[in-house]
Parts: structure tokens; C-alpha cells; sequence
């Protein structure tokens, strides 16, 4: 099955009352752990790309392994999504570049300039057979390296405006997720605007949702990265019920990064620590890349309800 947009994945996610994964790619180990657990699985999913990952593993040898993991594994229907594509430039690149699906984040931007540019991304990915994510509010926690501490929750009222005038094709709300792996402070209670959801998905009926900083920072990963020489004190993610429930609803795409960077950390750093004379990046590359896997599973059948839905 060649590369799809999220399209056909979205409407049945949102009549069958799940989410489809959308998980970070970098390289090559975590394209394979992903991807072999949604074969397994029968799960759709969605890789997405940042600019950092493009910068990083540059944007053809990412679009190559992708293309690669679609022959591998020819039962997951795949997208390749551009995550928090901050201008039209970079948008235009990836749709040009083969991405069925891109994000054009306009957060940082005021409403009038965030409306103008995704309608323009919009048009342009819409002419090329691609759709589109936009996002309305902003996500506290960390970005592109810049950190701050204040949700600025979606205004519902805003909802059906922004859709109708730039024409994507699905929305990024923000809630109370955040990304990265501290997500609540220490003794906090987590809690997410469950409320806001509701109404804007009254607002917008049948439109796909999309929750950002959705990792659960598993408690596992966290101890074992600080028990083999890792310093990550109060690592704390969204509770798993509450990222079911959120998948139950108009909530299609959940984005997960932060846990596959913790899975990996965690099994090279106990890697390291018990087997101090390997230096074969192939032996501990390995029970990293099994550790994506393993989490990636554990995720699509308990938390995000997609297997079986290829
Ligand atoms: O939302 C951000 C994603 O976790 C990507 O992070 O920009 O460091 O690749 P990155
Ligand atoms: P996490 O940092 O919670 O994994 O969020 C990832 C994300 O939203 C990517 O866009
Ligand atoms: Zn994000």
C-alpha cells in the first residue's frame, strides 16, 4: 500500500471511537520499531517529521526510510506528516518533497496572520493531494528549545471561524498537554480541559482533533534512565486513562515523541551500564530499537484502541 493521507484513517477513527498514532521519526532504528509494531498489530499510523528531525537526519533520507518501512510492512495504512511546520516555506517543501500530510503551526503567530497562512497552506497542499493540520491556542512546555509554563487553552468560539475561512483538515487544540517529558510539577494534580474538547467538537461535528504533548512519560523508562547514571528528576506525563478517554472522543491524531525518546535513553543507558565492554552500536541499537517496539504496541492497543484497524 503506497504512502495515504490521514483522511479515510480520521473518519474511521472518529466513527470507530479511537486514535491513530501519529509517533516522531529520526532515524532509521525508531522508523523500524514503530512501524514493525503497527504491522503486527494491523494499526494504522502516522509518522511525523520536525524541522529538527530534517535538519537532523536530513529530509530525503527520512522520506527514503519511510518509503521503505511502507514495503516492509504492507499491511499499515502510513502518512508522513510534517510536525509543526512554523511557515509556508517549509510546508511547501514537504508536500513538494512526498509528505501526504503536513502541520502548518501558526500558534506563535495572532489570529489573523495564523488564519491568512493556513489557508494559503491549505490551498497549496489541497491542489497537491495533501491535507492539512492547524492549531489554535498554545501548548505550554518546551518548543524548538523555547520553554514556557503558560497554557494558552483553545477558545472554542474561535473554532468554526478558523475552519471554515482556511479550509484544514484537521485541528490542534490545546487543552492542558504540553510537550516534553515534565509536563506536570511534582505533587500536582493532572488534569486536562476535558470541557474545552467537548465544546469544540459540539462546534465542529465530524472534525478530527488533534492532541499534541500526549507522551506518558512511563514511570518505568524514567527509573531506569536515573538508575543507570540519568539525571531526569520529576519526569511526569499525561495519565494513560486520560489519553483513552480523549481517544474515545472527536480526538484522532495523538502525538507521542517524548516516550520513544525515553524508551531509547532508557534501554542504552541500562546497556551501557551492565555491559561496559560492548562498543558495537549494532548490540545496543538493538534493545533500543525493541524498546520503541515494545512501548509503540503497548500504546496502540492500551492507550490509543487502533489495533485491528488497518
Ligand atoms: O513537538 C515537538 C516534537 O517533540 C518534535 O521535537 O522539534 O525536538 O524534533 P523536535
Ligand atoms: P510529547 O513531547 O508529549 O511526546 O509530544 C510530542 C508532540 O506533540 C509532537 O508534535
Ligand atoms: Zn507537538
Amino acid at each position: 500500500m503506497p504512502l495515504v493521507t490521514t483522511t479515510e484513517m480520521f473518519k474511521k477513527a472518529y466513527e470507530g471511537g479511537y486514535a491513530v498514532g501519529a509517533f516522531n521519526v529520526n532515524n532509521m532504528e525508531i522508523v523500524q520499531g514503530i512501524t514493525e509494531a503497527c504491522q503486527e498489530q494491523k494499526a494504522p499510523v502516522i509518522l511525523q517529521v520536525s524541522k529538527g528531525a530534517r535538519a537532523y537526519a536530513n529530509h530525503t533520507y527520512l522520506v527514503k526510510m519511510v518509503e521503505a518501512a511502507v514495503q516492509e510492512c504492507p499491511d499499515v495504512p502510513m502518512a508522513l506528516h510534517l510536525d509543526h511546520g512554523d511557515d509556508f516555506e517549509i510546508c511547501k517543501s514537504c508536500i513538494d518533497g512526498g509528505f501526504t500530510s503536513v502541520m502548518f503551526d501558526g500558534s506563535h503567530m495572532d489570529y489573523e496572520d495564523n488564519v491568512k497562512v493556513a489557508k494559503q497552506v491549505a490551498e497549496y497542499a489541497h491542489a497537491h493531494g495533501v491535507v492539512v493540520e492547524a492549531e489554535l491556542g498554545r501548548l505550554a512546555g518546551v518548543e524548538d528549545d523555547v520553554s514556557s509554563d503558560e497554557h494558552q487553552y483553545t477558545d472554542p468560539a474561535q473554532v468554526e471561524d478558523f475552519v471554515t475561512r482556511t479550509g484544514v483538515d484537521s485541528l490542534a487544540i490545546a487543552i492542558g498537554t504540553s510537550h516534553g517529558a515534565y509536563k506536570f510539577k511534582p505533587g500536582q494534580k493532572p488534569q486536562l480541559r476535558f470541557d474545552i474538547l467537548e465544546d469544540v467538537s459540539r462546534r465542529l461535528p465530524n472534525f478530527p482533533i488533534v492532541l499534541h504533548g500526549a507522551s506518558s512519560v512511563p514511570q518505568e523508562f524514567v527509573k531506569k534512565v536515573n538508575e543507570f547514571g540519568g539525571k531526569m528528576p520529576d519526569a511526569i506525563g499525561i495519565p494513560e486513562e486520560m489519553l483513552r478517554e480523549a481517544a474515545k472522543s472527536a480526538v484522532c491524531k495523538i502525538n507521542i515523541d517524548s516516550d520513544i525518546r525515553l524508551a531509547i535513553t532508557a534501554a542504552i543507558r541500562e546497556h551501557f551500564a551492565t555491559k561496559p565492554a560492548d562498543f558495537d552500536p549494532r548490540q545496543y541499537l538493538k534493545p533500543a530499537r525493541q524498546a520503541v517496539k515494545d512501548m509503540v504496541t503497548h500504546k496502540l492497543i492500551n492507550v490509543l484502541g487502533c489495533n485491528g484497524k488497518a
